[in-house]
């Protein structure tokens, strides 16, 4: 099964077998045929934050139960989301309602199962802030669970499904607790000035659509992951150290006392805006965000985030960490 138009980077994978599950049954017989039978499993969302191998063993999931429905609760509002739920068709879904919670995680790739996993966050708001639960299968057993917003260790692009239980769950259902009483969230840059003096849901979902397609390129047109790597956090003295030779450098202190600078910003002071090398290059309007012009593969990917990488480490002395997951950890690139 080809995987090259199921990945937003647009790396070339053929997945020895693929299965799109659009119910529970089916998702637990395909996860039980796969144990049965010992294939290595990889689950997939919207491939739009994964890199992927050339050549997949096994078995490919792709949980396709794509409903969702709202419950009231005392004056706020839970929204059951299933995992194969575009996220951004959501987001305006509920905007259009008038529901504050995820207005500012709007046009944000991929679908509602992926979403906890790297805790999707943007202009100021965390998944974390507004998960409610998580319903999902345990591999080993094949047993039903849902887990709370405090069992999921949520952190800053991080949780509980990439540590402990990295390749043990498969997550079936979002639930977000969402409120009708306004709550704009407008600290994060020029998005109160976008916004206007009247909010609503669905005036902040576009001002960050409208930011998001000045900066981040649209996958159909140039493929990518969005930022291909996380915003380092130092510590206090090595930000001190970096701020007093580069005072114009964004920094954001954090409550643990860590201070996250913007990579894109270290990337850029490197020159490196718009460097290409063979198949791919970093992007001309956001130098988080690698792209890849196709005729690449993963490893010529990887070599060139590498690079990317080398230079800001060279220059800052500030390692960078990759966003985007590898697939098939016991495949062709581990
Ligand atoms: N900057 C530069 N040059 C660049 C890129 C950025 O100088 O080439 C500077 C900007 O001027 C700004 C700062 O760096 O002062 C931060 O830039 P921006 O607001 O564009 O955000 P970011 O830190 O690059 C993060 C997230 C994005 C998210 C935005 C908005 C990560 C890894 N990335 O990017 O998330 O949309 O903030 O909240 O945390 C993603 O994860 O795929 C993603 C797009």
């Amino acid at each position: 099964h080809d995987l090259g138009r199921a990945n937003t980077l647009g790396l070339p994978c053929v997945a020895e077998r693929f299965v799109a599950p659009r119910d529970g049954r089916q998702l637990s017989e395909a996860l039980a045929l796969a144990d049965r039978e010992g294939w290595p499993l990889t689950l997939l969302g919207g491939g739009s934050n994964l890199i992927l191998p050339e050549r997949l063993p096994g078995l490919v999931v792709q949980p396709a139960m794509a409903d969702w429905w709202l419950e009231e609760q005392g004056g706020e509002v839970l929204v059951h989301a299933e995992a194969g739920v575009v996220w951004h068709e959501l987001v305006m879904a509920l905007a259009h309602r008038g529901l504050w919670g995820v207005e500012n995680l709007a046009l944000i790739p991929g679908h509602c199962g992926a979403a906890p996993i790297q805790n999707i966050g943007a202009y100021g708001v965390e998944l974390g802030e507004v998960l409610e639960a998580v319903h999902l299968v345990r591999l080993d057993d094949g047993r039903e669970a849902v887990m709370t917003a405090a069992d999921c260790a949520f952190g800053y692009r991080d949780s509980v499904f990439k540590g402990a239980l990295d390749g043990r769950v498969a997550i079936t259902r979002l639930v977000l607790r969402l409120s009708p009483t306004a709550r704009p969230r407008l600290g994060y840059g020029d998005l109160a000035t976008r916004v206007g003096s009247e909010p609503t849901p669905l005036a902040v979902a576009e001002a960050v659509c409208a930011i998001r397609r000045e900066k981040l390129p649209d996958p159909l047109t140039l493929a990518n992951a969005g930022s291909f790597f996380k915003n380092p956090l130092v510590d206090a003295g090595t930000a001190r150290r970096l701020l007093a030779g580069h005072p114009g450098l964004p920094h954001f202190p954090q409550p643990d006392g860590r201070v996250k600078l913007a990579a894109g910003w270290l990337i850029d002071r490197c020159g490196l805006k718009g460097w290409c090398r063979g198949h791919f290059g970093v992007h001309r309007h956001q130098a988080l965000v690698l792209v890849h012009f196709g005729g690449g593969c993963a490893a010529e990917l990887l070599d060139f985030a590498d690079a990317v990488a080398g230079h800001v480490s060279e220059r800052f002395g500030v390692a960078l960490e990759r966003e985007p997951r590898l697939a098939g950890k016991g495949g062709t690139l581990a």
